[in-house]
């Protein structure tokens, strides 16, 4: 595993952004955690726009939450490995089901403890943030996921079905 940082994206990560996106495609995934809706986005000038105004809390649009999105990226060469994204605080949905934090890996560069290094940085940023009580939910059956939230030190809260009959699992990490 090589040293990662967290990067604010900006437009000089445009083409590997689009290659990690088109990556998750190649392997089936059209859905990509934690990179507040890159996959659905018209340009990633429009992503960086909508980044910018969602961690604002000035800017950011009632339905949403002020939000932190970042690159973690490799130190020595700069690729990108995976993503993470940090909401300040709760509204009903993301207590509900979605929690503080969402991050993904590219797949390529999954099973390297790649994931576990990431929630720990993005941590670290809660910590700058002084959000130090973090809900992180994810399916029972993403073992990849719940590993990386427990290697993180969080403590099952709870469970429950949700309404794609999937169960649903909610953990807190206080810092
Ligand atoms: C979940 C995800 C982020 C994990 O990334 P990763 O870099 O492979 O995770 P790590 O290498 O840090 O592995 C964490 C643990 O999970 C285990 N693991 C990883 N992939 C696994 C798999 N497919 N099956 C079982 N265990 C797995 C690792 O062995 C490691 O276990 P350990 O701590 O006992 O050594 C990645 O699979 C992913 O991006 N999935 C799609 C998006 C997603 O599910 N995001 C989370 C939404 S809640």
């Amino acid at each position: 595993m090589n040293e990662l940082l967290l990067c604010s994206p900006n437009k000089e990560h445009e083409k590997q952004a689009l290659e990690y996106m088109q990556e998750h495609f190649s392997v089936g995934e059209l859905v990509l955690h934690g990179a507040s809706l890159l996959e659905k986005t018209d340009t990633y000038d429009d992503w960086l726009i909508h980044l910018e105004k969602t961690n604002n809390p000035q800017t950011t649009d009632p339905n949403w939450v002020t939000a932190s999105t970042f690159f973690a990226v490799e130190r020595v060469d700069k690729k990108i490995v995976g993503i993470i994204d940090i909401r300040h605080y709760l509204n009903d949905f993301l207590k509900g089901y979605g929690g503080h934090i969402g991050y993904g890996v590219r797949p390529s560069e999954r099973r390297k403890g790649y994931a576990t290094e990431i929630l720990r940085l993005g941590l670290e940023y809660c910590n700058t943030i002084n959000l130090t009580h973090i809900m992180l939910a994810c399916y029972k059956d993403n073992t990849a996921s719940v590993k990386t939230i427990v290697n993180n030190g969080g403590k099952f809260e709870k469970e429950f079905e949700y309404t794609d009959g999937k169960t649903v699992q909610v953990y807190w990490i206080t810092l």
